[in-house]
């Protein structure tokens, strides 16, 4: 099958795979930029950025941390990684991902906006206000992440009825995919609530509403995947974890090595400050948090909302903010590594060319 090129608002991406925002730190100006570059969608991750060039914009620090919301997220460090993404993918789209549980989201997306960002991709919670902190930027095209076509129902009506826009595209998300899930646990096991029984129901919603890009999620890793979601009427498919296993993926080395190393038994759901269950490779961090003597938890970030303020970290036994951190900066110990499913088939890195390559052409 030869694939089609994907239409979100004015943009024409030309292969129809978006690389998906990862944070902390995994997909920036490297990853991003190369995969517009090569023809995909590539999507800077805006969570951490006062991570970036190691906290170099991030302002102030406590325990080498970016202190509060307000250094976590760095606005500087955010322009510096566009940028640069800029510069790598020159006149092509480029993305960025903004999580709706963030701690002033708001702010993130208009800051996108103001930086010139051309797709923003909001997933972690359903963005029902989304649109209104684009005023100003008809072009931005919206794309919000789901994971059911009630979900993607309930947003289109909002958008409707309150700012007169529907989304541009829509991620839809199923439970093979790395990090944050939109499931309870029970329904990731769920045949219903499968990606490839997700297609269908999603596509005939995005219909009513006027033929809006249905972009799958989770689990995809090759041609005949990507030729599977199409075959269901999907008009793309979102990836991460097999950008991962790139040269230009801006996580560090030992991240990479921690997923070439994942067996199949070591990928699992955990429980997450952020409310829902996240998937991630277990590794000794998991099981110093199962005994509860993980690294000390002090909130020096405020990073997402759901975590009042570490009440839910000290729930589940773990900063998100720190352990997410900590897995960019490649600390094997106390590092949170997120990976879908299948991140144990990966087995080499190469480069975002050859993976796009791969891709589109077949291995
Ligand atoms: C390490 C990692 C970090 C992620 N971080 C985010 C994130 O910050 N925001 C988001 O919307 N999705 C995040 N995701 C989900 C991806 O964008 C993507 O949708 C998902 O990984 C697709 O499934 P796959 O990994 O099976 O391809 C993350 C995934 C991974 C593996």
């Amino acid at each position: 099958m030869d694939f089609k090129s994907l239409k979100i608002g004015k943009y024409v991406i030309e292969k129809p795979i978006i690389q998906g925002g990862m944070g902390v730190g995994i997909s920036w100006d490297q990853l991003a930029g190369n995969v517009s570059k090569e023809g995909g969608l590539g999507v800077i991750s805006s969570v951490g950025t006062g991570y970036y060039k190691d906290k170099e914009f991030a302002g102030k620090l406590v325990s080498h941390r970016p202190l509060s919301e307000a250094n976590f997220y760095s606005k500087d460090g955010f322009e510096a990684i566009i940028k640069s993404a800029k510069k790598i993918a020159g006149d092509k789209p480029l993305a960025a991902n903004i999580l709706y549980a963030i701690n002033g989201y708001g702010d993130v997306v208009r800051n996108a906006c103001e930086l010139g960002i051309d797709i923003i991709i909001t997933g972690a919670g359903l963005p029902t206000n989304m649109p209104e902190f684009t005023d100003g930027y008809p072009d931005v095209a919206l794309v919000p992440i789901v994971s059911s076509a009630k979900a993607l129902k309930i947003i289109c009506k909002r958008w409707q009825k309150r700012y007169n826009r529907l989304p541009d595209a829509v991620v839809l998300e199923g439970p093979k995919s790395g990090g944050h899930q939109g499931f309870t646990y029970e329904q990731c096991s769920m045949p219903e609530h499968q990606l490839e029984n997700l297609v269908k129901p999603v596509v005939a919603e995005a219909a009513l509403w006027g033929n809006i890009p249905v972009i799958a999620a989770g689990g995809v890793w090759n041609k005949e995947d990507i030729e599977e979601m199409m075959n269901l009427g999907a008009s793309g498919v979102q990836m991460g974890t097999r950008f991962i296993g790139t040269f230009e993926c801006d996580a560090h080395d030992n991240f990479k090595q921690v997923i070439l190393n994942a067996k199949k038994g070591d990928i699992k759901l955990m429980a997450s400050p952020v409310g829902y269950p996240a998937q991630g490779v277990v590794t000794n961090l998991t099981h110093l948090v199962e005994k509860r003597e993980g690294p000390a938890i002090k909130c020096i970030s405020n990073c997402v909302a759901p975590c009042n303020r570490g009440e839910e970290a000290k729930e589940v036994g773990f900063c998100i903010a720190d352990r997410l951190s900590d897995a960019y900066e490649g600390k094997l110990e106390t590092g949170l590594f997120f990976s879908g499913t299948n991140g144990y088939k990966l087995d080499e890195i190469i480069s975002v060319k050859e993976l796009m390559d791969k891709l589109t052409l077949g291995e």
